[in-house]
């Protein structure tokens, strides 16, 4: 398996990030050209995390989205279900209660987490709607939800000059700095498949959040969702 399809069967997902978590991060730095960084300080203001607190770190591979959150003092939960991307994560921070688990079945009690988050993992699973209702019954009622996830660019003429980037820079570049170029050519076109900000919305009212509302990054390559969980 090198890639998966766009129809995100698990098995497929699951063993296509197995194949890439040794070279994950180094991978992602060098494509995001260095954008990644600055998404997950924003990530990290969101969930405003602190002492006390828990966290669950939903699709965290190698746990690399969960280090912000950690270095506040709150509890935080990596969770993924690549078990070679936990591996990674395992070798790397030992100290983290590192988790095996599906979005779609999460292994956790109802109205646990202060904030659940997922970063760059939504977009792979199978049943969005089902991972979003997930993330709302593991929520402690008034705790949160922050998705940071790729969009669309909101200014017309830059949506054209990126979607030309991704759609033909993003294979080569990959080809030349990644162990499975194949599964950049499936992020690229998960990207163009996503939901825009507005849909996203939509799909997690739908799935009973409230208060739900996005801010863009990076003139909106990069969009983060809230949500809350009223009472
Ligand atoms: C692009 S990586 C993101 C990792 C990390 N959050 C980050 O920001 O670097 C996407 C992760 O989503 C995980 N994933 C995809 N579908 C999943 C599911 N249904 N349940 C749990 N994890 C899933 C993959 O295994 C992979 O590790």
């Amino acid at each position: 398996m090198t890639r998966a399809s766009l129809d995100k069967q698990p098995h497929e997902v699951a063993s296509m990030f197995d194949g890439v978590a040794a070279n994950y991060d180094l991978t992602n730095d060098v494509l995001s050209l260095g954008q990644a960084r600055l998404w997950r300080k924003e990530v990290a203001k969101a969930v405003g995390a602190r002492p006390g607190h828990t966290v669950l770190d939903l699709a965290a591979g190698t746990a690399t989205s969960s280090l912000p959150f950690a270095a506040t003092g709150a509890y935080v939960v990596p969770c993924d279900f690549s078990l070679g991307m936990l591996r990674e994560g395992k070798k790397r921070h030992a100290w983290l209660p590192l988790t095996a688990g599906d979005a779609t079945r999460l292994p956790f009690k109802d109205d646990v987490f202060d904030t659940v988050t997922i970063s760059f993992g939504l977009r792979n699973v199978q049943d969005t709607d089902a991972a979003l209702r997930e993330l709302y019954r593991v929520t402690k009622p008034g705790g949160q939800v922050v998705i940071c996830e790729f969009s669309q660019p909101t200014w017309g003429p830059f949506r054209t000059v990126y979607t030309e980037y991704l759609m033909r820079a993003l294979p080569p570049v990959a080809r030349a700095v990644s162990s499975n170029p194949d599964a950049y050519v499936y992020l690229a076109e998960s990207i163009r498949e996503w939901p825009d900000q507005p849909a996203l919305a939509g799909l997690l009212q739908k799935a009973g959040w409230s208060k739900v509302a996005w801010r863009n990054l990076s003139g909106g390559i990069v969009a983060l969702h809230r949500g809350v969980k009223t009472v």
